[in-house]
């Protein structure tokens, strides 16, 4: 696509969206964009600093000239479950790092120093090269072959001045990997970050077969991973709360019926019988987002969402009661945010009523296959 056609195609959609802004009135625009600037924010963690840190390695590296010694800040992955927030977070932080930006170069061409490619799944090591092709702007010929097309890729990544590749759901190239395959990706990886004149460093992200990937001889002297772990942890419990307070309070500027301050929810080292309604609630919330971080961010918007929608300017456990309803589509005995056994019940298959359950198992078994978790994806 060139770069007339880009701004046509952005012109056109954005057309598109006034057409509608336009027909909607008012008072429904005031409320689609207060929604809109609630999504806006990014939460900033303590995992912030590591990744920021490691990115800003891989950018320092490219001036290092090369010694053919194994240096860890060739690959950088960021490492962890669906929800956890590792696209989010890779796209803020390279879009606060100057180097990565965009520039005209001195013969006036806009050169874009990183591109974004996701690997598709199932993934060969072929479709991998093609994908990079794709996020180059090239459409390669149809038969092209797996070698010819990483040639190709390696050949244009420096005509395009590429320095930086990031490849997101990474753990799709390798998870049906044979072990031959995994070898090519491997060592495409590998041959990619020690091009001779034109050091092109790898961000990958991905769910935890990466970093078992990345654990491989190949690999492992090459790459920094940066894990961003489960909001598991009895300690995070204050993590959540000022995460809770911060989008309520701070990014829609509303009033939070639920007392959360510091006091109102136990120590770790207090006993069980102190536990109080404030801690349950961010615990039910925790297990709610199956631990996620990111998932955690969307539940809580998603339920200031709701508020909003309800002219109300305050939010309350009814409106998380709600949204776990309507995300998860459970039955009312089976809500998180009600039930007494919120423990024992399984988020991730809240989606699926009993009858789907059944069914899903049947289907599965009559093919032969073990039941296993709706949605989720292998860990
Ligand atoms: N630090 C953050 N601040 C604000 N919102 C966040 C943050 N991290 C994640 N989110 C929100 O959480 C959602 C899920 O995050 P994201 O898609 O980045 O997760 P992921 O780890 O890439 O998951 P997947 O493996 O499924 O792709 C996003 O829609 C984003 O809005
Ligand atoms: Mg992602």
């Amino acid at each position: 696509m060139t770069e007339y056609d880009k701004n046509h195609d952005t012109r056109r959609s954005q057309a598109a969206i006034d057409r509608v802004r336009g027909l909607i009135g008012d008072n429904r625009l005031a409320i689609a964009d207060r929604i809109a600037e609630l999504y806006n924010h990014y939460i900033p963690l303590d995992r912030d600093l590591l990744l920021r840190d490691a990115l800003m390695a891989l950018v320092a590296s490219v001036t290092t000239p090369i010694t053919g010694k194994p240096d860890k800040r060739r690959i950088v992955a960021v490492c962890g479950r669906s929800g956890a927030g590792k696209t989010t977070a890779i796209m803020k932080h390279i879009g606060n790092l100057k180097a990565m930006s965009s520039y005209v170069d001195e013969d006036g061409v806009m050169i874009h120093p990183v591109i974004f490619m996701e690997a598709e799944s199932p993934c060969t090591p072929r479709l991998l090269a093609i994908k990079g092709l794709e996020a180059l702007g090239h459409t390669p010929q149809d038969r092209i072959r797996e070698n010819e097309a990483w040639l190709l890729f390696r050949r244009l990544l420096k005509v395009h001045k590429v320095m930086w590749v990031v490849i997101d759901e990474a753990q799709n190239a390798i998870e049906t990997a044979n072990v031959r395959q995994a070898t090519v990706i491997g060592d495409a990886f590998k041959s990619l970050t020690q091009m001779p004149q034109w050091p092109v460093r790898l961000i990958l992200a991905g769910v935890p077969p990466l970093a078992s990937f990345l654990a491989r001889k190949q690999l492992y002297n090459r790459r920094t991973v940066v894990p961003f772990d489960s909001v598991d942890a009895d300690g995070v419990v204050n993590v959540i709360a000022s995460v809770v307070r911060t989008i309520v309070i701070e990014h829609a500027g509303m009033e939070l019926r639920i007392p959360l301050d510091d006091a109102a929810y136990r120590n770790d080292d207090e006993d069980d019988t102190l536990t109080t309604q404030a801690y349950q609630f961010l615990k039910r919330l925790m297990h709610a987002c199956d631990n996620e971080f990111g998932s955690v961010v969307q539940l809580v918007r998603a339920a200031v969402e709701l508020a909003i929608l309800a002219d109300r300017e305050y939010v309350t456990v009814d409106d998380f009661v709600k949204t776990y309803a309507s995300f998860s589509g459970c039955k009312p005995s089976k809500n998180v945010f009600e039930a007494a056994n919120w423990e024992d019940l399984d988020p991730s298959i809240a989606l699926l009523r009993d009858e789907d359950k059944a069914w899903e198992e049947a289907r599965l078994q009559s093919k032969g296959k073990r039941a296993t978790k709706y949605g989720v994806r292998p860990q």
